[in-house]
């Protein structure tokens, strides 16, 4: 079964989906965050069939994709996507903006959450300084009442995005959480540390390109310590979002929660990214379980995309097949 919306794949772009589907994760990550590649895409404007997976450019657009999801009966959560900033002026933007998103969000009836990555609020810059921004915006959402988790970038990352978790925590804010990829080596201490301090946990494999010492490199390892993961979360953690489109996972947690008495009390929900799987989250929902899509907006779509591309190479055939539309 397709779980794309777009109009079925003709017969030589399924063949060319399969031939791709033979390209490496690595290969198009190291292709799509190339210096020399992004700076052309993005200056010849070309979307690359990104509007499958990003609302749009402005907070309207990205508005617009949540109250539609809302009346379809998803909960959603907004990002803006840029990262790695080195720019402090750059840095300063992307703060207001994330405090007019709050505010927008918040004033709007839908009950939606926000993700937001360190490293466009300065960690590639300072810790202190990604540390002191996280603070304000944080601060600012919990006047609105909103909840806003710390996304998970490379490993390189890890250690002071769980500093900067503990500090943010340490200051009262309760209205934060973090992800741990089951990729990483590490995660499962991380984890367990995190579950002593009640934590609320997103739980991904990973999206990054990481070397043999720190990540698992077969997919069957990841899978399996991502079950690990779950299974150490479930029972323990104050909130876990499993984050995957995995059927495999989903049919495994649905039956486990499900055999619960309590449903885990509304301490649960899948988490899938907007335009990934499109049918497989309507059938979650029609199902009767919790789930949030991630729906992200903004200019920089580009390493976002790429991200995407690299975890279903076929999905390059829709984006060659978009550019051919321009
Ligand atoms: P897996 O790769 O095993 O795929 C399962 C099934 O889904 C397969 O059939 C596959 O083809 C299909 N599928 C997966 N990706 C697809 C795509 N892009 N298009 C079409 N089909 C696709 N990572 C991270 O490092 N830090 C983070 O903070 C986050 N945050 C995050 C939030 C949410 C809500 C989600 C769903 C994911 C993330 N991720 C993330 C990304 C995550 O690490 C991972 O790269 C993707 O979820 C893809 O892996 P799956 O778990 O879907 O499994």
């Amino acid at each position: 079964m397709s779980d794309s919306t777009s109009p079925p794949p003709s017969r030589s772009q399924k063949t060319l989906a399969r031939v791709l589907g033979g390209v490496t994760r690595g290969v198009i990550l190291r292709v799509t965050q190339s210096p020399r590649i992004a700076p052309y895409v993005q200056r010849h404007g070309l979307r690359w069939g990104a509007s499958r997976f990003v609302a749009g450019e402005s907070l309207d657009d990205c508005i617009e994709v949540l109250h539609d999801l809302g009346r379809r009966g998803f909960r959603s959560y907004a990002i803006v996507l840029g990262e790695s900033v080195t720019d402090r002026e750059a840095v300063a933007r992307a703060v207001a903006t994330h405090a007019e998103m709050v505010r927008r969000l918040g004033a709007e009836p839908l009950g939606v959450t926000m993700a937001m990555k360190l490293t466009q609020l300065g960690l590639s810059i300072d810790e202190d300084l990604a540390f002191e921004n996280a603070l304000e915006v944080l601060s600012l959402a919990r006047e609105h009442r909103m909840f806003i988790r710390l996304d998970m970038e490379s490993s390189a990352h890890v250690d002071a995005t769980l500093r900067i978790y503990r500090r943010l925590r340490g200051e009262g804010l309760s209205n934060t959480g973090v992800v741990i990829q089951s990729y990483l080596r590490r995660s499962a201490g991380d984890l367990a540390a995190l579950l002593d301090e009640g934590v609320n946990v997103r739980l991904v494999k990973g999206a990054y390109l990481e070397s043999p010492d720190v990540a698992f490199q077969r997919k069957a390892d990841v899978d399996r310590n991502y079950i690990r993961l779950i299974e150490m979360a479930l029972d323990r953690a104050s909130f876990t979002a499993v984050a995957t489109h995995d059927d495999a996972v989903l049919d495994r947690v649905s039956a486990w929660v499900g055999s619960r008495r309590d449903g885990l009390d509304g301490r649960f929900e899948f988490q899938l990214l907007y335009g990934v799987r499109p049918n497989l989250s309507e059938r979650l929902v029609a199902a009767g379980h919790p789930v949030r899509i991630c729906v992200p907006y903004g200019s920089q779509w580009y390493i976002y995309l790429g991200r995407r591309l690299a975890e279903r190479p076929a999905n390059l055939v829709f984006a060659l097949r978009s550019l051919r539309g321009r």
